[in-house]
């Protein structure tokens, strides 16, 4: 019979984890959000990958099907990408003024995604997300956000719900939430708040936590978001800020 993975080195970090580092691992990928079950089933932390493997503590071999949650599109250690690196690396690394390398990615992307029409770097996607949202309520004068109930955009607090700890009134208070692929809600929210709504954001298709993933209605659905987006857009046109569904595509999360 097949042996079954154990993962007692695993188990010894989380606990040395668990002394240091609230909650051990924070977020999802922690055993205290419950994402794991059983976690007793689960490694929990990896000692190298290579390709499309990683190991774990306890030398268990795993394909990675989560691409380390999405930028690992080659594979780890990717000859090419890993020689790119180091040649930058030699030149210059983190230094006070950009290197022009910067522009010459920009121009890539905007050549490459055809609705960018900008690029704009930040380390994470909740940065790109405030900022997406900051842009919509600058360019719009407006404040609220229409979201998608189940959504997740990062953890700066205009993304958290109110029972959430170290979450304020204020910070939610411009949120409205709709039901995804519910285009009768949508079309209330926006006539419940005329004049108000600076941008709807949306996932590509709704990926909830601990929910099944659901694909945008195609055709009116889709239409309908576009046409509330748009709305919201064309009030204030003055150059043109892309901005998905919302227009609020200026910040592609790469
Ligand atoms: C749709 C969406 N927006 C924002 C984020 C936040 O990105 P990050 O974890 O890089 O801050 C995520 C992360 O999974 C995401 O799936």
């Amino acid at each position: 019979m097949r042996k079954v993975y154990e993962y007692p080195k695993s188990r010894a970090a989380f606990e040395r984890a668990c002394k240091l580092i609230p909650s051990g691992i924070y977020g999802h990928q922690g055993p205290a959000e419950g994402c794991y079950v059983p976690v007793e089933a689960f490694p929990l932390y990896s000692s190298k990958a290579q390709g499309s493997y990683l190991w774990d503590l306890d030398g268990n071999k795993f394909i990675d099907y989560m691409c380390a949650y999405g930028p690992n599109v080659l594979g780890y250690n990717d000859p090419d990408v890993d020689e790119a690196a180091a040649k930058q690396r030699r030149i210059s690394d983190c230094t006070t003024l950009p290197n022009p390398v910067m522009i010459d990615f920009a121009d890539l992307l905007v050549e490459t995604v055809a609705c960018a029409d900008w690029a704009f770097f930040a380390k994470n996607g909740n940065d790109v997300t405030t900022c997406a949202v900051m842009t919509a309520r600058a360019y719009t004068h407006r404040k609220k956000i229409v979201f998608f109930k189940g959504y997740y955009h990062g953890i700066s607090p205009w993304t958290q719900k109110i029972d959430y700890a170290g979450v304020l009134e204020e910070d939610v208070a411009n949120n409205i939430y709709v039901t995804w692929n519910d285009f009768d809600e949508l079309q209330e929210a926006f006539e419940q708040n005329k004049g108000e709504i600076a941008a709807i954001i949306a996932q590509p298709y709704m990926h909830g936590n601990f929910a099944d993933n659901e694909l945008p209605k195609e055709a009116e659905g889709q239409k309908a978001l576009r046409r509330h987006g748009d709305r919201a857009y064309n009030r204030r046109r003055a150059g043109r800020v892309q901005a998905g569904y919302g227009r609020l595509r200026p910040l592609l999360r790469l």
